[in-house]
């Protein structure tokens, strides 16, 4: 995506299911003089997303979508994102996966953040499944979304060393602190190419 940074000229969804803290770090970041986002609309498929609140304390427009009609979800959104001259997709948290049709129709445009060092740990409980293997580090990803769960191009990682001590909860709060600092680098990285 050659676009120049500075100009927050990359209008940008971010869908959300549920805390949104990444949601929020996200639009601090657009807020940052050399942050070439700007964030226009926030889409959850969850009416009581705790992250829903940021888009009235922003004022970024929020909608809202049911996911029980999935096909017809994904063509709303579509028709919205069109509207609103989105160019930019990051995915915080959302926890419906998107058709491959969606994907095909905003391709190479959608990021999303994983709690991982991909490709270790696709899917769900990746927390619970470093600390039951034993491993040394974990840590977080952000990728292109290509139709293959977690599976698209990487574009780039923070490490968390994982010490005995640690449990879930401290060890997702670490990685979470990583996310935050991860999603906005990430940004920067591929528009600065
Ligand atoms: C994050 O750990 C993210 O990596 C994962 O879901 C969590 C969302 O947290 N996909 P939040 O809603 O951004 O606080």
């Amino acid at each position: 995506m050659a676009l120049s940074t500075g100009t927050k000229n990359i209008k940008t969804a971010v869908f959300i299911s549920g805390k949104g803290s990444n949601l929020k770090s996200l639009i601090k970041f657009s807020k940052l003089k050399k942050s070439p986002i700007s964030i226009e609309i926030i889409i959850s498929n969850n009416p009581k997303s705790k992250g829903l609140t940021f888009g009235k304390i922003y004022k970024i427009r929020k909608k809202i979508f049911n996911f029980d009609k999935h096909i017809k979800a994904e063509k709303e959104i579509l028709k919205l994102l069109k509207k609103r001259k989105i160019n930019l997709i990051c995915l915080a948290g959302f926890m419906k996966i998107l058709s491959k049709s969606f994907i095909q129709s905003f391709k190479g445009q959608i990021l999303n953040i994983h709690p991982s060092l991909l490709p270790k740990y696709k899917g769900l409980n990746t927390h619970e499944r470093a600390i039951d293997n034993k491993d040394s580090y974990s840590g977080c990803t952000v990728h292109f979304v290509s139709s293959k769960l977690d599976s698209g191009k990487i574009i780039d990682q923070k490490k968390v060393r994982i010490y005995k001590k640690d449990t879930l909860r401290t060890l997702a709060n670490k990685v979470l602190a990583e996310e935050h600092k991860l999603y906005p680098e990430a940004i920067l990285k591929i528009f600065s190419l």
